[in-house]
């Protein structure tokens, strides 16, 4: 059996399908209900109705997840609190983070702020849930010696731009999300060959990213054509995610000494930039800007974070003896 499995049909019948306590994580990108033509008439419900829906579909994914399972819920600023109230009071789920994803270009408005962001809501099943930390990290703005050169903590604001037309794995859907995006949420929150639903897996975003990291997946989606989109897209060839965080791309000012400098370039591709194998040349020639090479001869061995460890052990020892 494939690792990656779509289903056509609606999201309410077939998450009552899967065993409970059997998913590890769930992604979820709603339709918002702002009238999204989706190919049918299901973005457009009374308040009432949409938040029964969304009650239903939330009982559903809580059911389906393992106790050391986290949601990620996608959703519009009309509903997000009453989604968040749903999932904090009535299914009692663990709160860990309100994520802004935040993009640069969106609708136009005259009277009032233009909006810029979409937010997203991270609940976990219990107090006991995975989160891989060093799998997401990013680059540091300068090197510093206190600093740990493996990477800072993303934030809960992510900047991603949309998929614009001109990229190359743009689809034809109208809420398209970015694949570095859900790419953050899968490495933080499931390990290898873990198992992740979509309910509402629209192009397939979701499950193409588990398809190159290794997840096992199930997506459900309305829209037949929609399922054939997926398809298409889990058969093309990968280039790298279509979306890249733009702090990946950056090199961390300072690193003055050349024998650290060429060990962390070394090491930058290798953390940041795995699966993003289109965005190393943006990153080589910010590394030439900033220092006028790149690391491309570099010889040397030993990592950077690995002379981070020697440097902090070392200081270690130091206070120790001073304490003592
Ligand atoms: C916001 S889009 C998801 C987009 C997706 N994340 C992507 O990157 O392509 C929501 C999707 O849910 C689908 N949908 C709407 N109601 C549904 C339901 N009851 N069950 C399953 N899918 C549904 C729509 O057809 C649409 O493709």
């Amino acid at each position: 059996m494939s690792n990656i499995k779509i289903i056509t049909g609606d999201a309410l019948v077939e998450l009552a399908e899967i065993e409970p306590a059997s998913i590890d994580l769930v992604i979820a990108d709603p339709p918002y209900n702002l009238g999204k033509d989706y190919g049918n008439n299901h973005d457009i419900q009374g308040f009432g109705d949409y938040l029964e829906f969304s009650r239903n579909w939330l009982r559903q994914a809580h059911r389906i997840l393992k106790a050391s399972g986290t949601l990620y819920v996608f959703m519009g600023f009309r509903f997000i609190s009453y989604l968040y109230d749903i999932l904090d009071r009535e299914l009692e789920m663990f709160f860990n983070s309100w994520i802004v994803w935040h993009y640069t270009q969106g609708m136009g408005k005259t009277r009032g702020f233009s909006p810029r962001h979409d937010d997203i809501l991270m609940f976990t099943k219990s107090k006991e849930f995975k989160f891989n930390l060093d799998e997401v990290r990013v680059p540091q703005k300068y090197y510093r010696d206190r600093n740990n050169m493996r990477g800072a903590n993303p934030g809960d604001v992510w900047k991603f731009s949309h998929v614009h037309y001109c990229n190359g794995n743009r689809q034809n859907h109208p809420t398209q999300k970015p694949e570095g995006l859900i790419e953050r949420m899968i490495l933080a929150s499931s390990n290898e060959n873990d198992l992740v639903v979509d309910p509402f897996s629209g192009s397939g975003t979701t499950l193409r990213v588990c398809q190159q990291l290794n997840r096992r997946a199930i997506g459900v989606e309305l829209n037949p054509d929609y399922v054939a989109m997926s398809n298409k897209r889990l058969a093309a060839p990968f280039l790298g995610f279509d979306s890249v965080d733009p702090r990946m791309e950056r090199v961390p000012m300072d690193l003055r000494r050349s024998d650290v400098r060429m060990k962390y370039l070394e090491n930058h591709k290798k953390w940041f930039l795995h699966h993003h194998e289109n965005a190393v040349t943006k990153f080589e020639e910010s590394v030439t800007s900033l220092y006028g090479y790149t690391d491309k001869n570099s010889s040397e061995q030993k990592t950077l974070f690995e002379e981070f460890e020697n440097c902090e052990s070392d200081k270690k020892v130091k206070t120790t003896r001073r304490l003592a």
